[in-house]
Order: C-alpha cells, then structure tokens, then sequence
C-alpha cells in the first residue's frame, strides 16, 4: 500500500515541533527525520512551547517570593499538580501530586519513602519491568520477581501464587502498565484487587501507559485503585525535565523525605525539624516550576484530543507494521504479532533481522534512511534475555563477555515506537528501509565499537554547527 492509498487521518502532526526538520544521510544528501523512538522520549508539542514561551515572561521564584511574578509563577505551578493529579483519576484530598525529574526518581523516591515493616517487607514485581521499576525495590525490600510466559507476557498464574506465598509479608506490588520493549498492557485494576485483597499497595509505573492511555487511579475506597502512578513528561511531548509520583496522601503525612532541605519544612530550630504537609515535604529545594508548565500544557492537549482517538490512532499504525513487517526478510517480530490485537497493545514493536546485528540494523536506519529507532535491550536486561529465548548458561554467557567490555555480540533487538503524530506512511518508510538492509543494499561501511556494540560507517562526519549550536 503506498501512502497515497492510506486513509485520511487526522492532522495531528500539526500539534508537534520540528516534524519537518531535514537530517543530514551519509549518502550527502537530506531527508525529513522519521522518529520511531518515542517509548524513549517524544518530541515537543507546539502547545507545550506556546505555554513555556507565554510563562517564561512571568517566571520567578515560587513559593516564597512575595512579588507578582513569584505569586503567579506558583499559582501555575500548584495548578500543574492539579492538571496533573485530575489526568490520572486522582485528587488533592487523597492523593498527592510530588514532582521530580522523572519516572525514575519518583520510583526511586517512592522505594526510600514507602513505609516498610519488618512483617511487611516484601515487593512483588515482574520479569518485564524497565530497571528503574526493579532496581530501587531490590535496594529497598525483599524483590521478588513474578514470571513471565514464554511469548513475555505477566505470567498471572505465577503472580498469584507469589502472592498467597508472600501474602502476609508483601507490602507493595510494583508492576509496569505497559512495557517498554514489548507494548504489553498489564491488567492493572486487576492486579490492584489482588494486591489490596492480601492487604498490599500497588504502584505502576505509567511512563509508558500514560501518554498513550487514559489511565483513572480510582478512589482508594474502590478495590481496584492504584495507590501510587508515576510518569514521565519527556515520554508525554513535554521535554522540560520534569516527571511526577502521584500517591496516597497518607503515606507521605508520615515519615522523613528522602531529601531534606529548603522547602521541606514547617519550622527547623537548632535541635528540631517539622516537616511540611505533602507535596512540599517531598520536593526538597527549589522546584521545576517550568518542567511542570509543560507537563500541564500537554496532558491539557491529549486531554483537547482525547486519550481514546490517541490509543485509535496508535492502533491503527501498530496494526498496520504488523501487517507490514513480515513481509521482510529474515525478520523476527517478538511479542504479540497479531495485527487484529492491535488495540490491546501499545504501538511499541521489537523485532531482529536474521543476518543483520540489531546495532547495525539501528545504524543503518540512522545514518542512511534518517530513521530513528533504539536497539539493544532497552534498559530491561531480564526481559529482552527472556524474549529472545536465552538459556540460564547464554545468558551468563552474555553477562562474561560484557564484563570484559566486549558488547559485539551482545544479544539486542530493535525497537521501533510510535506517539500520536507518526503516520501510515512513517511505517511505510521503516518497512522499505528495513527491506533494503535485510537483503543487503545498504552503503555504508561500518565500523563496530566493540565496548559500545555501536556501529559507525566510515567518513561520518556532521557538522552539528551547521544545525545547532549553543
Ligand atoms: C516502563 C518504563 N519505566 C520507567 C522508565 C524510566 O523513565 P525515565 O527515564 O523517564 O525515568 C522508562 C523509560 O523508558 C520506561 O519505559
């Protein structure tokens, strides 16, 4: 099908920044950038822009400050925790809306700030979480990890049986809504009855969920709500450096922050400290107050589109590769290859070519098609071994070679991921592309780092003046 046969869809990429921007390819000439990289970070939307560019006038100290700019910079600032907390189902009575960098920080603030005990010191999480949402809880708790099934989906059997196992113990379950690697959707609600049934809380992380999916926290008084959520803005077209925990009130009304400082406290004496009520207890100096503009500015955007034509029209796309991609040779696409299931997964895509290295594929796509991807294993380490079918001893085998710095052969896929402005004709171009890689007929001559696994072709040379410089 070529792009002059697709339907119409709606012009979103009217809402986006720099879609039309020309990259330099090693063939010397340009080409529009075709971004398939957004479960790592999404470009700006111009409502974003607008919004920092009409704040940024009025921008000043928040909190404390006693001038117009400081009253109006903190009026938008408590505002955007406001957007912020009614985007996920959430309020201020219950829950708290605590800013921070990103998706990571919130986890890891949530992990230092939970308030284990020593009869309840358990987290359950799963096999196919990103790091950040495994990493803190092992350095917080006891982590135990629930299986997968073989096609890398949450194994709920294995779920539930960890779960009456550690019932009495478990404090926390920590689960992904949707994975970064394979688009899989987690039965959250469900999960979160599980988990208050055996007297636990839930977090999830949504830094994939959120910007393509409504997702509703619920009150705490229905079974099925989530306790904590946490995002990220530069996943959701806000890239100002900004991400947020949402999370039961209560939880942080108790106990010390994890970073004391300015802005955390009530009243300090030489030998005494009050802690600030939530959010400020937990937002220790001075604040993002333009990353959080920007969150808000988006969300208002998905919210004026409506996360149900996002998800349809991210459908559409994802339906569409899965028909596309298997007609390339040599291509494994891993995950859930059914076209017709599109809608129950997010539009993230991982796949291999059979002769061609996932770094070089990556590579390829980059320097000679203007395509970007990701390639490798997606800070999931366990769960791309796990897709891609590697035994106890490969892995270990794989874990040798990387301690001695040789990545050349590191096991990997290629990720590509779609946001609401990429189009049919987007897929058209990756499909082409990767055609032509698979049966050989790219140019370049490349080089492999072999700390990196990277590969770079030979006489790459951009001048990055000529496009940007500070
Ligand atoms: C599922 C998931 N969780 C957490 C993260 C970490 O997000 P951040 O890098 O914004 O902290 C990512 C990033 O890719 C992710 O995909």
């Amino acid at each position: 099908m070529s792009s002059s046969t697709h339907p119409a869809y709606p012009n979103y990429r009217e809402l986006f920044v720099g879609l039309e921007v020309e990259v330099p390819l090693l063939s010397g000439a340009r080409g529009r950038y075709v971004n398939l990289d957004n479960a790592a970070s999404t470009p700006p939307l111009k409502a974003v822009q607008q919004a920092v560019n009409e704040f940024l006038v009025y921008y000043s100290s928040v909190h404390r400050g006693t001038g117009f700019k400081s009253q109006i910079s903190t009026h938008a600032y408590e505002q955007a925790r406001e957007v912020v907390l009614r985007f996920l189902g959430a309020d201020s009575l219950s829950h708290t809306c605590i800013f921070g960098k990103n998706t990571t920080e919130a986890i890891n603030k949530l992990a230092r700030r939970f308030p284990f005990t020593s009869e309840r010191d358990v987290v359950l999480t799963s096999g196919m979480e990103h790091h950040s949402n495994d990493l803190p809880w092992r350095a917080a708790a006891k982590t135990i990890h629930a299986s997968l099934t073989p096609d890398g989906r949450l194994d709920e059997a294995d779920f539930d049986a960890q779960l009456a196992r550690y019932a009495n113990r478990l404090a926390l379950v920590a689960i992904t809504g949707a994975s970064n690697v394979s688009g899989y959707l987690n039965p959250i609600h469900r999960l979160a009855e599980k988990a208050h049934a055996a007297g636990a809380l839930i977090l999830v992380d949504c830094a994939q969920l959120a910007p393509h999916r409504k997702v509703d926290m619920l009150a705490l008084d229905e079974p099925a709500h989530l306790d904590f959520v946490a995002i990220s803005a530069h996943k959701m077209y806000a890239p100002f450096g900004t991400g947020a925990l949402v999370g039961r009130r209560d939880i942080f009304e108790r106990g010390d922050p994890d970073v004391t400082g300015g802005g955390t406290v009530e009243i300090v004496t030489l030998d005494d400290v009050v802690w600030a009520d939530p959010p400020d207890r937990d937002e220790a100096g001075s604040p993002n107050t333009v990353g959080a503009v920007a969150l808000a500015a988006a969300i208002r955007q998905l919210e004026g589109v409506g996360m149900d034509r996002v998800a349809q029209h991210e459908a559409a796309l994802t339906e569409y590769a899965l028909r596309r991609l298997p007609s390339i040779p040599g291509i494994t696409v891993l995950g859930d290859i059914d076209p017709t299931r599109a809608a129950q997964r997010l539009g993230v895509i991982p796949f291999g070519l059979r002769d061609v290295s996932h770094f070089k594929v990556a590579a390829a796509l980059g320097y000679e098609f203007g395509i970007g991807v990701r390639s490798g294993c997606f800070c999931a380490h366990p769960y791309v071994l796990h897709l891609l079918g590697l035994s106890h001893d490969e892995a270990a085998d794989v874990r040798r070679r990387m301690l001695a710095r040789d990545k050349s052969d590191m096991p990997g896929l290629i990720r590509a991921s779609f946001g609401l402005y990429n189009t049919m004709h987007e897929v058209d171009l990756l499909v082409e592309a990767l055609g032509r890689i698979a049966r050989g007929e790219y140019q370049g001559v490349y080089h492999q780092n072999t700390a990196s696994g990277e590969y770079l072709p030979e006489a790459w040379q951009p001048r990055f003046e000529e496009y940007f410089s500070i």
